[in-house]
Order: structure tokens, then sequence, then C-alpha cells
């Protein structure tokens, strides 16, 4: 089978004179953290990126299907956001909430518009981390509880508070962290106990969620936290109606629900603008990061009136939150998403992917489970596919064939078992049969 062409694009890289790839691994190696890791056995050194394309120091294109970790949502270097984020850079670059600011309220009267309910009061943070950790606080602070409810096999980042509340050993360090967090079962229907023929199977794991307020707290908490499709999980997909239940059983327990959408928010899930309308129901506090900005460090939380007073008891305060570079891209991102209708995009070219995807898994058997909503989408690799044993070196295989045939894959779950879409949502019919006749060859090698 002949590797499949990238299709043409109309953009000529700049020549690249910067550090030779192995310079760059020294001085890594010599001056950055060592707990950061590389996907490839032959790292890839990204110089240049045009929507959803990135370029290496060679000048050869890939396909980035991971869109950065799924934050480039519109586009890498989207000449719309440039000229906003280029524009404001050269008024006026930081000022902080103690001065009055245009960009900052224009852009949380945008962000407000997006959301259901009485969601509107608008917090600006730098990462999915602080918005989270933010998140946690508002809980606290509003319902005077303490205990909060989290779901195992979940990330919601690495800071002191959320390293907490995820739950793969994997990014936990072996320091007290998780005081007061309890881990729900996943609702994984690949994985766990109930699958995709059980109609009640949303309501049976939310049932754990009941049997921890019971049995594990005092009856009384502060939260429940769930990211609408669990993504660092391998693209975990709740069966419907789990978080209505896992709601209702919270609420009565005197506590609010937190909708973690870094990943899984603004019109990614191509049904809906949010991932937990894909539940039908409404949080009562939403944390989003990464798509939110295309890119540039840019976090919120955005809650109700009410549940805002809670924070009003003290100053809050966040140096960089709501710096108006930031929110001008981040409006234009917004903008960008209606304009070139990235949510129905999504959609399309999501469910083409999807069922590529599955005619995939009638040849391969290495491919276990598909599954994703949108363009958050996701393969599991097994081993076997009666004891599903997770096929992480396989998977880790794949990853790089592809990258050596240009398309650039993600990965997720505990063991690395899962292959990750989430590309730019500009992504188009072409790159999507790109994507699957590379992957289709991949496989193969594997
Ligand atoms: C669902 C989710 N929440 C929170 C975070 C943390 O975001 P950040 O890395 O910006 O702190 C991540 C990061 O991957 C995430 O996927």
């Amino acid at each position: 089978m002949k590797t499949p062409e990238l299709p043409p694009f109309d953009h000529k890289p700049k020549k690249y004179t910067g550090l030779s790839p192995d310079e760059i691994l020294r001085l890594r190696k010599e001056y950055l953290n060592p707990g950061i890791f590389l996907y490839y056995k032959k790292p890839l050194t990204m110089v240049e990126g045009k929507m959803q394309y990135v370029w290496d120091e060679s000048g050869r294109r890939y396909l980035d299907a991971l869109g950065g970790i799924v934050t480039v949502s519109v586009g890498h270097c989207h000449p719309k956001l440039v000229e906003a984020a280029n524009r404001q850079n050269e008024l006026l670059q930081h000022s902080t909430t103690i001065y009055l600011q245009p960009k900052i309220v224009e852009y949380a009267k945008e962000l407000a518009s997006k959301m259901p309910g009485d969601l509107k009061v608008c917090y600006f943070v730098n990462s999915g981390s602080e918005a989270n950790d933010l998140a946690l606080l508002m809980a606290r602070a509003f319902t005077g509880n303490y205990d909060v409810i989290a779901l195992r096999n979940a990330y919601h980042g690495g800071n002191a508070a959320t390293m907490g509340l995820t739950a793969h050993r994997t990014w936990k360090f072996n320091v007290p962290h998780s005081f007061g967090v309890h881990h729900a079962l996943a609702p994984d229907p690949y994985r766990g106990p109930w699958g995709r023929d059980d109609v009640d199977a949303g309501k049976k794991y939310a049932g754990d969620v009941k049997q921890l307020l019971d049995f594990a707290t005092s009856g009384q908490v502060a939260a429940f936290i769930a990211e609408s499709i669990q993504g660092v999980g391998g693209c975990v997909v709740f069966p419907d109606g789990y978080l209505k239940h896992a709601y209702e059983h919270i609420r009565g327990a005197g506590g609010l629900c937190i909708a973690d959408e870094v990943q899984a928010g603004f019109g990614r899930t191509g049904t809906h603008y949010w991932g937990f309308e894909t539940q039908g129901v409404i949080p009562d506090i939403v944390t989003m990061a990464k798509g939110i900005g295309n890119g540039c460090p840019l976090g919120a939380v955005v809650t109700t009136p009410k549940i805002a007073t809670a924070l009003s008891q003290r100053i809050h305060f966040n140096t960089f939150g709501g710096n108006p570079v930031v929110c001008a891209q981040g409006k234009a991102v917004l903008e960008v998403i209606e304009e070139e209708k990235l949510q129905e995009n999504a959609l399309k070219i999501g469910n083409r992917i999807l069922t590529g995807l599955n005619e995939l898994k009638q040849k391969h058997d290495l491919i276990g489970d598909v599954r994703g909503k949108g363009l958050m989408l996701g393969i599991e690799l097994v081993k076997d596919r009666r004891t599903k044993e997770p096929a992480k070196e396989e998977c880790a295989q794949v990853v790089e064939t592809a990258k050596d045939m240009g398309l650039l894959l993600g990965k997720g779950g505990l063991w690395g078992q899962t292959i990750r879409f989430s590309p730019p949502m500009c992504i188009n019919e072409q790159d999507a049969d790109f994507l699957l006749g590379v992957l289709d060859l991949a496989l193969q090698k594997a």
C-alpha cells in the first residue's frame, strides 16, 4: 500500500535557521525540568504552524491531529487571532483588574453569552490547573463543606490541589495531596462493569457516587467534578444519563457540580458547544483552558452570581488573569468558531473519522474500542479483545510510525494504550482521509 500524501496546502514555511535538533535536545537535558517527556523515540522539532499543520526544522509538513494536546482549537497561528493579539500587544500588554480595562469585560460578556442558565460570572486565570483549583475553593467557600468527589481515570491538573483530583498514579507524586477527595468509579463502558448494551449503565455508574456519599463522607460535600469526556484518561465517553444522576446525588448532599471543559468545550464535541450539554445537564461551575485560547495562557471559571458571592468574602486577585492580550485572543477564538462554523465542521469531519475508525476496527484486531464525539475521538488498543490487555508498546509504535508518515497523534489512558484524535477544528475531509490512510498502514506495521 502506498503511503498517503498530505492534501495540498498553500503555505510556504520560513527557512529555519535556529538551533539544530541535537543542540535543542542537549540544552533541554541540561537546563529543563527532567520530569518532562518526549513523545517519540526520534523526537520531532516543531518550528512553525499554520491552521491544522505544523512544520519541522527541515520544512517537512505534518497534520497535527492532536492539536497541541487538544489546545489548538481553531488552527495554528490563525490570522484573525494573530491580528487581534498583535494589535493588543502594540497597545497595552498588561493592566490587572485594579484598573478599568475594556478587553476583559468585552471578552467576559462574549464568553458568558455562550453559557446556559445563570452561568455568567467569569474569573480569568492562566491554566486549567488554576481554574480547577479556584473552582474547588469556590465550592468549599460557598457550601461550607470540604469533601469532593472526583472520578477515577480523571485528569484535572498537576498543581497541589488538582493533583488530588487527578486519578492516575502516573501524575500523582508520593506526597499528601488528596485530603477530602474521594474517587468514584470511572463511568467507562468499555472497561467498567456496565457496557454500552446496558441502557441503565449511566444510572448504575452514578450509583457509585451515592455509595461514596453514604460510606466515605459525612453525607455533606462541597462538590463533584468531572470532565465531560475524559481526555487524558483516553477519550472515555460516559453512558447517557450519567451526569444527570450523579448531579442529583451530589445536589442532594449539598454539593455543587463542576464541569471541567478544558478539553471538551468550545464546540469540539460537534453536537454541542459544551461537553456537559451532551449529557443534558447544567453545572454550577464550569472550568475552561486549552482550546479557550488556541494556545495562549488563558483559563477561566464561570459560575452563577450567587455562587460568586462566596468568593467576595475575601480579596480574589490573579496578576495575569484577564490580561488584555489573552482576552483579545480569547474573544477572537469565540468569533472564529462562529464565523467559520467550526462546531459544525467538528461534527462533520469527526463523523467521517469515526466511521473510518470503525471500519479499521473490522480490519485490525489490535483495536479494542472506538469512541468519542465530534473531534474528540479515541481508539483503545488491546493485545487481546477478550482479556483487553492494554497494548501499550503497540500504541507507542503506531504513534511513532504515523509521525514518520506525517501525522501527529495523541496517546491517553493509564497505560498509554489509547490513540487520541483531537485536531484543530478547521481540519477538512482530505485531512480526515489522509489520517485514516496513515493509521491503517501504521496499524498494519504494528
Ligand atoms: C481536563 C483537563 N483539566 C485540566 C487540565 C490542566 O490544565 P493545565 O495543563 O492548563 O494546567 C488538563 C490538562 O491536560 C485537562 O486535560
